[in-house]
């Protein structure tokens, strides 16, 4: 599932022969290596768009090697003779089929993480089109530009997995870009006494001889870096908030007692976003609490977040108001964070002023008292500057106080409304820096160019807007 994007071009190749023997279009082209995005340049292809990822995992959590068979559903959006899937190298693939027929495949060295999968036939444009990758390894994790670590995290009892920006193919081959969206069923195979837990909702627990199956089936639209399959003994609580959406929280024992407080308000807070943000997007909440420290952040990994270790109250307030920003409405490209973390910090900050603490206001005070060359202003929200200051504390703060004197200026009114209204024309969807800035000018019916360039573009301290 993708919104129509530019991307690079694909190297053209000619089919068909002066003989014209050979069946299929004129041309075939090969797929594009990356989906264009000038942060990860790699990431992602081009050719085709996947509908659904079926995940078949076993995981031995003592020994460490993974197994996997990856199904993936996909249509070509163009006659591809080869194309690409995104998978790294610690995973070596034994086998490729695509419609059934054996496809010839190689994860060259020099192409990073591309695995190159040639099918028997040219695939033609509109084709929908079945993929299975077979494949086994000892996942590992990965380093980004900003010196964090991601993708498959070992722990003392199985793996934290997280994947943004650049994670999944750590562990399943995919089209790694935020703007190519597809359902998941996942199946994950675990030594007994361990817990797999994976987006959506649980379907069934299968014991067989030391070992219990897990399978989770996510209904709704997710972009890949969102995808977890988070192993480890866990306890785990279920039930329905009071608004009516199931809820799955688990915690590691390790740091049980220290979460639970904060995780008995998971429900509530996704409830007082349905009011804020509009209904909620998916089938599910929740949380995942492990004992990694090491990985210093929390992830929105969809329908139920992620944390390292036991979180504060911001944290999951922020991470639950992912599920629409950020979740739902996805970055088109990595440079619109802002689309994502400036919404999500905005609404932890709401949380917090529903509730009777700080109010939006109150942190929106806070950090407008400093000083004109703080860490606060730079860089500014609507550009990041790369891949390793995209999680700079600006994109967060800064961001969030763009929303709250948006707020200000607007008066509540209007303001929330739009938000939703924002939501639901987005729902599933991508979002840029500027779809957003558009969106509320044409919403309003006011010229809010000074705002925004005031708040999100400046490479200043706003003072007047
Ligand atoms: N999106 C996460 C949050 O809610 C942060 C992820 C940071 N990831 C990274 N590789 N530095 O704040
Ligand atoms: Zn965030």
């Amino acid at each position: 599932m993708r919104a129509t994007v530019t991307r690079l071009a694909g190297v053209a190749l000619a089919v068909g022969s002066l003989t014209g023997l050979m069946a299929g279009p004129a041309v075939a082209a090969t797929g594009a290596t990356g989906a264009g995005d000038p942060y990860f340049p790699l990431q992602g292809n081009g050719g085709y768009d996947v509908a659904s990822y079926d995940l078949s995992l076993r995981y031995d959590t003592v020994g460490r090697g993974l197994e996997g068979t990856a199904t993936i559903r996909a249509t070509a959006t163009e006659a591809v003779k080869t194309f690409d899937l995104d998978l790294r190298r610690a995973l070596t693939v034994s086998s490729v089929t695509v419609n059934g027929t054996t496809a010839s495949f190689a994860q060259p060295a020099n192409l990073g993480q591309e695995l190159v999968v040639t099918p028997g036939a040219t695939l033609t444009k509109g084709m929908a089109f079945t993929v299975v990758v077979r494949y086994a390894g000892r996942p590992e994790a990965v380093t980004d530009p900003d010196g964090s670590i991601e993708g498959w995290v070992e722990t003392s009892d199985g793996a934290f997995v997280v994947g943004e920006p650049q994670g999944s193919p750590a562990w399943f081959p995919c089209n790694d870009s935020p703007r190519d969206k597809a359902t998941y069923d996942f199946r994950v195979t675990v030594p007994s006494g361990v817990t797999a837990i994976a987006n959506g909702e649980l379907v069934s627990t299968t014991p067989a001889a030391g070992w219990t199956t897990f399978t989770w089936h996510n209904g709704e639209p997710m972009a890949t870096y969102l995808a977890t399959v988070t192993t480890g003994v866990f306890g785990v609580t279920t039930g329905t908030t009071p608004g009516g959406i199931p809820y799955y929280i688990a915690t590691d024992p390790k740091v049980d007692t220290a979460s639970q407080s904060v995780l008995r308000k998971v429900p509530a807070m996704t409830d007082y976003f349905v009011g804020l943000f509009g209904p909620y997007p998916f089938s599910s909440t929740g949380a995942v609490v492990d004992n990694a420290p090491e990985v210093g952040y929390a992830l929105e990994t969809q329908t139920k977040p992620l944390y390292d270790s036991p979180p504060d109250e911001l944290t999951v307030s922020h991470e639950l108001a992912h599920m629409w920003f950020g979740d739902s409405v996805t970055l088109s490209r990595w440079q619109d964070m802002w689309i994502n973390e400036g919404f999500a910090e905005f609404g932890g900050w709401m949380w917090s002023e529903h509730t009777g603490q700080k109010s939006a206001q109150s942190y929106f005070n806070q950090y407008y008292a400093k000083n004109a060359d703080s860490w606060v202003w730079k860089p500014p929200p609507a550009d990041p500057g790369g891949p390793a200051t995209m999680f700079a504390g600006s994109l967060y703060e800064r961001g969030a106080m763009t929303l709250q004197a948006l707020r200000v200026k607007l008066g509540d009114g209007t303001f929330f409304p739009m938000l939703r209204a924002w939501h639901a024309a987005k729902k599933y969807g991508n979002a840029t820096v500027e779809d957003f800035t558009g969106f509320a000018s044409t919403y309003t019916g006011r010229d809010l160019s000074a705002f925004f360039q005031a708040w999100l573009y400046a490479d200043a301290k706003p003072t007047s807007w």
